[in-house]
């Protein structure tokens, strides 16, 4: 039972992929930053996100300190506004009262940052330093960008006013998927070690050996959701935990952010259209406080990432993990909806392709789903390159997500990639499926 050994790819190889994952990063910035005047773009759309100028000059910022200058040793471009983009300096609410550059410096910065990082890309060796071996920091780099591209997509979704992005709506189901999927008890490696491009917070490998469970054959739908609104789970406390439901009740919270009365029924704000809800697509914009008051409504729990990772990555013939539910193989169109290709999750049976040897479908793509478990380092964990990625944020008050949303890049989204966040939030691109312990009868 082993990790995936992945090999290091010859320099050539590793330099067209870093200018591709590149370039794919800083055209969804140029899109979601040209999508809107120059007012929309210097404005805040919710005390909990920063205008998206900051986000773009930020993530010029980062590149330039970590490629330009650590791995290219090169001078500064402008150090002068290295404090202005430091995330832990300057909380989200504060940022649009700081000295930002406006839109025209912030767009020509990225650019003179980006045209100095492919000069450097071209003499590069990828050995040497753990920063520079195997392209990490460039992999880092491309995945920080795209995480700002979708944390700057959830801007988009808070903003008011007539909409400005479009995109085909996702396929259609193509099987029905329904009922749970019982996962054999068993040791598996969670995590990795080789992953060249994994995270701090994702390594390192190791063994975790789980009980037998069962968990949900896909997320939870906006009709299974709804039968929850409809039998008063925000008016009834036995189904949320005590910080839960004081925030359910000073929060107000009576649907899943963006859910409107349309009548008799419920509607959906998107992206600036309103349309009524789709029964089969997974429900999305709900806080694990709302994921977890359903999963007791309806009998069950949230999964532990450790089993949610489990169902996304564990092969029952070889036993070994995978990098995907389906296998090893980089995601394609037809394995799960990711990359913005859509602004919407798909209807649960679309992605036959993408689903786990044992039958979980579409854990990789549309929702980002809410595990039980607080965000903690793995056993042997060492922060690398700096403790802020991750290392700060380890503790109670977060919880972890897995699998992305139809707003994550593939870059940045893999069985072992974990994200986190505050039980509250909900501006996120979040739902969540269901899991319980086997029974004895159905473990034999
Ligand atoms: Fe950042």
């Amino acid at each position: 039972m082993t990790d995936l050994r992945q090999q290091s790819q010859p320099p050539e190889v590793l330099r067209d992929r870093i200018a591709a994952v590149l370039g794919r990063a800083r055209d969804r910035s140029i899109l979601l930053t040209e999508a809107v005047d120059d007012d929309d773009l210097v404005r805040q759309h919710s005390p909990i996100m920063s205008p998206l100028v900051w986000d773009l000059a930020h993530v010029g910022n980062q590149e330039e300190l970590w490629l330009v200058r650590d791995v290219g040793g090169r001078e500064p471009v402008r150090h002068d506004i290295d404090e202005l983009y430091d995330a832990f300096k300057h909380p989200r609410k504060d940022r649009p009262a700081l000295p930002l550059l406006g839109p025209g410096e912030a767009r020509t910065y990225v650019a003179t940052v980006r045209d100095k990082v492919f000069d450097l890309l071209d003499g590069i060796r990828f050995d040497g330093r753990r920063l520079v071996a195997d392209g990490f920091a460039f992999g880092m780099i491309a995945q920080h960008e795209q995480q700002h591209d979708e944390t700057m997509l959830a801007t988009h979704q808070l903003r008011t006013g007539p909409p400005v992005l479009s995109a085909p709506p996702p396929p259609a189901a193509a099987v029905p998927v329904t009922g749970e999927v019982l996962i054999p008890a068993g040791p598996f490696v969670m995590g990795s070690s080789t992953d060249p491009w994994a995270l701090d917070n994702e390594r390192p490998g190791h063994l975790v050996d789980l009980p037998a469970y069962v968990l949900d054959a896909a997320p939870v739908t906006n009709a299974e959701y709804l039968a929850f609104v409809a039998d008063g789970g925000y008016t009834e406390p036995r189904w949320w935990s005590g910080p839960g439901w004081r925030h359910r009740s000073s929060a107000g919270l009576s649907a899943p952010m963006h859910w409107r009365r349309d009548g008799t029924g419920w509607g959906y704000r998107r992206f600036g259209r309103f349309a009524p809800l789709v029964p089969d697509e997974p429900v999305v914009h709900v806080g694990y406080h709302e994921a977890e008051a359903y999963a007791a409504w309806a009998g069950k729990r949230l999964p532990t990432e450790a089993e949610w990772e489990k169902a996304a990555r564990w092969d029952p013939v070889s036993g070994r993990s995978r990098r995907y539910p389906w296998g090893d193989q980089d995601p394609t169109p037809e394995h799960a909806n990711l990359g913005q290709r859509h602004l919407a999750p798909a209807p649960v049976g679309a992605y036959p392709a993408g689903a786990s040897p044992l039958g979980v479908h579409q854990l990789i793509g549309d929702v980002w789903e809410w595990t039980s478990s607080p965000f903690q380092g793995y056993p042997g964990f060492t922060a690398f390159p700096y403790r802020e990625y991750s290392e700060v944020f380890f503790g109670p008050d977060h919880r972890v997500l897995r699998g992305g949303s139809f707003g994550t890049d593939p870059v940045a989204c893999r069985s072992t990639f974990r994200n986190w966040d505050l039980p509250i939030r909900r501006q996120i691109f979040s739902g969540f499926r269901c899991a319980r312990y086997a029974r004895p009868d159905e473990v034999g």
